[in-house]
């Protein structure tokens, strides 16, 4: 394992070498260093000093190039590092003054291929790191430049908790913007659930602050489709106490493949089709590995997987406080998942149960395609489903999330090796698995969560069908962002909305 990882980390060296160089080339890098030298001499004396602009010959480029998803990483003529959220604004009052392209950059974590089309600069806001605990106790405000692992460590060492993502190393704006998945929304909600209020720059620089009362209408969108319309320089988080549990239960099952369909059978009858108990935090399924973690004290727990122990699959258990749970999960710092700078051909569907006939057909293609490639030892496929109750609980009405009826969030990721020639074989394989979801649940339309869309989604699908949801959108992008500056994250139309939509009455207020 160890000599394995070694081996790769150094290809990388290599590599990140050669762009290097090829970048310091002055007939590749003329222009971005002209534009560097502009932004230093004109921007630089309106940041405050512990901002930084700098382009392809620092040291820090390579690091601010890096990224999870290798396979259309956007082109950046230079970094500008706002020190402070107010050199944000002042950012992009230049910057749109001058009519440069701006993208915000934090963990880096952006799947979708949408991201590949921008050229411009980069507004990176990893130094915004500021996490203060209301005097109440009851929100937490976090800058954009926070992310999941740092924060429920900070919280948990005050007693507290909040909705952020299960895996360690994901952003805390870039998931909430989309809805934000974690291991406590069966009790809390989605990460956009939990935000109060935020504070927003809006394409011309001007900054203001939404939420309920103020700016309303943008809040709805930025609960969901909030890539599109501004940049978040903080957000307010609720936070919950923690106390009741001080340690978490986690236990991890290993099935062979016979035992599938009565693995998803039962699995079915465990998560009802979106009543999975509520004290049932999280159940991860991939074809080998079944783990779940529970409020509940291992003997409680216990109960609740009697009829997965009777499988007779191999498990192994776990007792851990909160932070360190997700280690045993294999979404830790240190897990793979969270390795940046490689190739990942992925798909990803919203289900609401597990049709075991797909189930065997995605499979036994899993199984052939393994046969076929070595390579492809490293695919994964992902079935994650949390506790439901806390997003249904929500008014759907409320924020541009549409998707509270899908109960499993499926996600295909295939890492190849940088230049790969398996990439259009693998990419067939990743829509015939989507296929397959989506053929198992004839009766629904196809749903795809923003944050794991890989970019050949419909709009519709990532954003939702109905009328009522796209005109709003719309009407949020002709009014805060009409030259479409935010437009490279699964960006919405700017006038009309293409394919299904499914006409109605407006939004239907009350508990999903
Ligand atoms: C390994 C991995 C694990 C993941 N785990 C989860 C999970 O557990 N739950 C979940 O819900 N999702 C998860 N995701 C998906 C995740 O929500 C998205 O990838 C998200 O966009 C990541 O944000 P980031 O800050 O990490 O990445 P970035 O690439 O820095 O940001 C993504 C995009 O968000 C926008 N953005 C970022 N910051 C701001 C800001 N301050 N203001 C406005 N726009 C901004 C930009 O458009 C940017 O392109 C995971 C993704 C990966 C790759
Ligand atoms: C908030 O929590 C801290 C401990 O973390 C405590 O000292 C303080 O009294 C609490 N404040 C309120 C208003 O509950
Ligand atoms: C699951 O529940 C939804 C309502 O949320 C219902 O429309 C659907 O038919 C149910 N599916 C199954 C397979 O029971
Ligand atoms: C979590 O489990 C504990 C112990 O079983 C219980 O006392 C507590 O109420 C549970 N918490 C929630 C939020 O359900
Ligand atoms: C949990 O794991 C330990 C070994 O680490 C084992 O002794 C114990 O029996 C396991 N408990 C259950 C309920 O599986
Ligand atoms: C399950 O999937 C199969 C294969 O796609 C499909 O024919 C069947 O209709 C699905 N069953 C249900 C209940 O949706
Ligand atoms: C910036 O855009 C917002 C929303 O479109 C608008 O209300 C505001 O007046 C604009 N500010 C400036 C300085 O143009």
């Amino acid at each position: 394992m160890a000599p394995f990882t070694c081996l790769i980390s150094y290809i990388l060296v290599i590599l990140r070498l050669i762009v290097a160089v090829t970048a310091a080339n002055p007939h590749h890098s003329r222009n971005a260093l002209d534009i560097v030298a502009q932004l230093q001499k004109e921007l630089g004396p309106l940041l405050s000093g512990s901002s930084r602009i700098f382009g392809p010959d620092n040291s820090q480029w390579a690091s601010a190039m890096d990224r999870w998803q290798e396979l259309a990483p956007p082109q950046f003529q230079g970094v500008v590092q706002p020190g402070t959220e107010d050199d944000i604004a002042k950012t992009v009052q230049y910057l749109d003054g001058k009519s440069f392209d701006f993208l915000v950059v934090n963990q880096a974590h952006a799947i979708t291929s949408t991201v590949g089309k921008f050229n411009g600069i980069q507004i990176d806001v990893k130094s915004l790191k500021d996490v203060s605990i209301s005097a109440d106790n009851r929100t937490v405000k976090l800058q954009a430049g926070t992310y999941s692992y740092e924060v429920t460590a900070k919280l948990w060492e005050h007693g507290y908790i909040t909705t952020t993502t299960t895996c360690a190393c994901a952003g805390i704006v870039g998931p909430a913007l989309g809805g934000g998945f974690g291991l406590a929304q069966g009790l809390y909600g989605l990460s956009s659930d939990n935000v109060v209020s935020m504070n927003v720059v809006l394409a011309n620089g001007t900054a203001i602050t939404v939420n309920e009362n103020i700016n309303a209408d943008l809040f709805y969108g930025m609960r969901g489709a909030g890539h599109n319309f501004g940049i978040v320089t903080s957000l307010e988080l609720a936070i919950h106490p923690a106390d009741w549990m001080p340690t978490w239960y986690y236990k991890g099952y290993v099935f062979t493949a016979d035992h599938l369909e009565a693995l998803f059978d039962e699995l079915n009858r465990f998560h009802g089709n979106g009543s999975t108990p509520k004290l049932m935090i999280a159940n991860f399924n991939g074809y080998m590995i079944i783990p779940a973690i529970s409020n509940k004290t291992a003997t409680d727990a216990e109960k609740l997987l009697a009829p997965f122990n009777q499988l007779n699959g191999i498990s192994q258990n776990v007792t851990a406080p909160y932070p360190q749970i997700i280690e045993a999960f294999g979404v830790g710092m240190e897990s793979s998942l969270c390795e940046k700078d490689k190739v990942h051909i992925t798909s990803a569907a919203g289900l609401q149960v597990f049709n075991i006939t797909a189930q065997r057909q995605m499979y036994d293609l899993f199984n052939q395609n393994l046969a076929l490639h070595p390579e492809f030892g490293n695919t994964v496929i992902r079935m994650e489903v949390y506790g439901a109750e806390g997003v249904r609980n929500q008014d759907p009405g409320k924020s541009a999330y549409p998707h509270r009826d899908d109960y499993i969030l499926t996600a295909f990721d295939a890492l190849l090796n940088p230049g790969s020639d398996l990439q259009g074989v693998t990419r067939n394989w990743a829509e015939q698995t989507r296929q397959l979801w989506n053929a198992g649940q004839p009766q629904r339309l196809p749903t795809t969560y923003v944050n794991y869309a890989s970019g050949s989604e419909s709009l519709s699908s990532i954003y939702g069908y109905e009328a009522w949801r796209q005109e709003k959108l719309l009407d949020l992008k002709k009014k805060y962002d009409p030259y479409n500056r935010f437009g490279y994250y699964n960006p919405i139309p700017t006038t009309n909305w293409p394919g299904n939509r499914i006409p109605g009455p407006g939004p239907v207020s009350g508990s999903g």
